[in-house]
C-alpha cells in the first residue's frame, strides 16, 4: 500500500497565476530582446513582435493582479521575505553550494525562493511602469521618463530587467527539476506527495 501522504499545497488560483505568468514572462523577455536589437537571421516583422510583446505584457499584469488579490484574500505572505530570511539565506546558499546536506527548516518557500519571487514582483512592477510610459511616447507619464533620466536610460533599465528575468528564470527551472519533484507535481495538480 502507498503510505505517502498527499497534501494540498497549491490552490487553483496560484496554479493559474503561475503558468499564465510563466508563459507571459517567457514571451515578454524573448520579444523584448527582439525589439531591443532585432536578430538579423529571424526577419520577424517589427510591428507583429510589438503586438505580441504588448499582449503578453497586459496578460502578465492580469495574472499578477489576480495573485495579489488572492494573497490579500487568503492573507498569504508565503512569497514575501521576512527579516529572519536574511539569516536563513546563508543556510539555503550553503545547501545549494553542496556545503550542507539539507535545506534549513523553512516555510512554504525557502529564503532563496522568497527573495527571487519577491524580486520578480518588484522588477515586474518597475518594468511595467516604464513600459506603459514608453507606450504613451511622451503623451502621458512624462514624469516617469524625467525621473529615470531619459529615453535611453528607460531602454537600458528594461533591457537589464529582461537579463535579470532570463538569468533567474533559468535557475528557477533548473531547481524545480533537480530538487523535490513533488513540489512541481503540486504546481500542476495542486497536491504534493510527502513521505510519511
Ligand atoms: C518550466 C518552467 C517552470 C517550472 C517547471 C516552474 C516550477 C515551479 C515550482 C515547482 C514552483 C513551486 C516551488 C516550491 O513549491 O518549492 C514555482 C513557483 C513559482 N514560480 Fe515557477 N516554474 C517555471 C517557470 C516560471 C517562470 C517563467 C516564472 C516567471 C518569472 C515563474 C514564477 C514563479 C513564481 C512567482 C512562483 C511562486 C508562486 C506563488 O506562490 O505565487 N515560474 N515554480
Amino acid at each position: 500500500m502507498d503510505k505517502n501522504k498527499v497534501t494540498p499545497t497549491q490552490p487553483l488560483v496560484v496554479r493559474i497565476f503561475h503558468w499564465g505568468f510563466a508563459l507571459s514572462m517567457v514571451m515578454i523577455v524573448l520579444t523584448g530582446f527582439e525589439l531591443h536589437s532585432p536578430f538579423t537571421f529571424l526577419a520577424f516583422n517589427y510591428g507583429n513582435v510589438f503586438v505580441v510583446h504588448m499582449t503578453f505584457a497586459w496578460l502578465a499584469l492580469g495574472f499578477v493582479s489576480l495573485r495579489i488579490v488572492d494573497a490579500f484574500i487568503r492573507k498569504d505572505t508565503s512569497f514575501i521575505p521576512k527579516l529572519s530570511d536574511f539569516r536563513g539565506f546563508v543556510g539555503v546558499l550553503a545547501y545549494y553550494l553542496f556545503l550542507r546536506d539539507s535545506l534549513p527548516p523553512g516555510e512554504k518557500y525557502n529564503s532563496g525562493q522568497k527573495f527571487i519571487f519577491f524580486s520578480w514582483f518588484i522588477v515586474f512592477a518597475v518594468a511595467t511602469l516604464l513600459g506603459i510610459a514608453t507606450y504613451f511616447m511622451g503623451e502621458y507619464l512624462v514624469w516617469v521618463w524625467r525621473l529615470v533620466g531619459g529615453w535611453q536610460i528607460v531602454r537600458t533599465v528594461k533591457f537589464l530587467a529582461a537579463v535579470y528575468f532570463s538569468a533567474t528564470i533559468l535557475v528557477h527551472i533548473y531547481l524545480s527539476f533537480t530538487e523535490d519533484l513533488s513540489r512541481l507535481q503540486a504546481m500542476i495538480t495542486g497536491y504534493e506527495r510527502q513521505e510519511p
